[in-house]
């Protein structure tokens, strides 16, 4: 392997599977259970804010148990050694900063924060919301889950594509590829020149995309990646 100057990892729920947290398709994955149009839409929490609020309490339940793995920090180690990683998170969950990742975007938002409808703030929140959670800021009772659900624009997308844009080494871990904008980024890295590789439990929907393939739990591959790559 050549020596690498700008990484950019893209991260999905496989990633944070081995933390307790599910994934979402798949054998016993979270969508198996709950309908998207019924709880991650802009719809469905028009049409009933209560059951989609259930479903982020649930979640947030879930996530204040979970701790980072091998595999986030071992990503976290790569930033620190390396030095020019950006890394990008389809999760909502705060592994990839627990385990000390700094230059991080959420893509899909974060379950510990709340947007409010009314006046736009987003705050940190780590407790359940309901529809009549006032914000601190306007004191109305129109907060939200700060995630994006399907049909809204997910965050940051002009600083990821620069980033794509520039970057020689592209490092997919633990995601379907069924998603987009994220599933179309290891295209964006190939027109840019990069090398691309993909870390997963089994190949994605567009593994044939990646130069790189290495399947196995993202606790053991991520870390060996992790490791050759700075040995060079
Ligand atoms: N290690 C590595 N990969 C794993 C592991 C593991 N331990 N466990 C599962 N995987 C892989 C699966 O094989 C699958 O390819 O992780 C991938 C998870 O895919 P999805 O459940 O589709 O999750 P993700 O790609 O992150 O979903 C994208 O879809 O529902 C939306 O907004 C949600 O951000 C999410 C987006």
């Amino acid at each position: 392997m050549a020596a690498f100057n700008n990484i950019v990892i893209l991260t999905g729920a496989g990633l944070s599977a081995e933390s307790g947290l599910g994934t979402f398709r798949g054998p016993g994955g979270l969508w198996e259970n709950f309908r998207i149009d019924d709880v991650a839409t802009p719809e469905a929490f028009a049409r009933d804010p209560v059951r989609v609020h259930d479903f982020y309490n649930l979640r947030r339940s879930w996530h204040k148990a979970a701790k980072p793995n091998a595999a986030h920090l071992a990503l976290a180690g790569l930033e620190r050694k390396h030095g020019d990683v950006l890394t990008v998170t389809q999760n909502i969950d705060a592994l990839h900063e627990a385990a000390g990742t700094r230059r991080l975007i959420h893509m899909h938002g974060e379950l510990e924060r709340a947007l409010c409808v009314a006046c736009g703030t987003s705050a940190p929140w780590n407790k359940d919301l309901t529809i009549e959670t006032h914000c601190a800021s306007c004191g109305k009772a129109a907060m939200r889950p700060d995630v994006v659900w399907f049909g809204e624009m997910p965050r940051e997308m002009e600083r990821i594509y620069e980033a794509l844009g520039a970057c020689d080494l592209f490092i997919s871990i633990g995601t379907s590829g069924a998603v987009y904008p994220a599933a179309g980024f290891v295209l964006e890295a190939r027109a840019a020149g990069a090398h691309t590789v993909e870390l997963n439990l089994e190949p994605s929907d567009g593994a044939d995309l990646f130069l790189e393939r290495i399947e196995g739990p993202a606790t053991e591959i991520v870390p060996a990646y992790v490791d050759r790559l700075l040995r060079r």
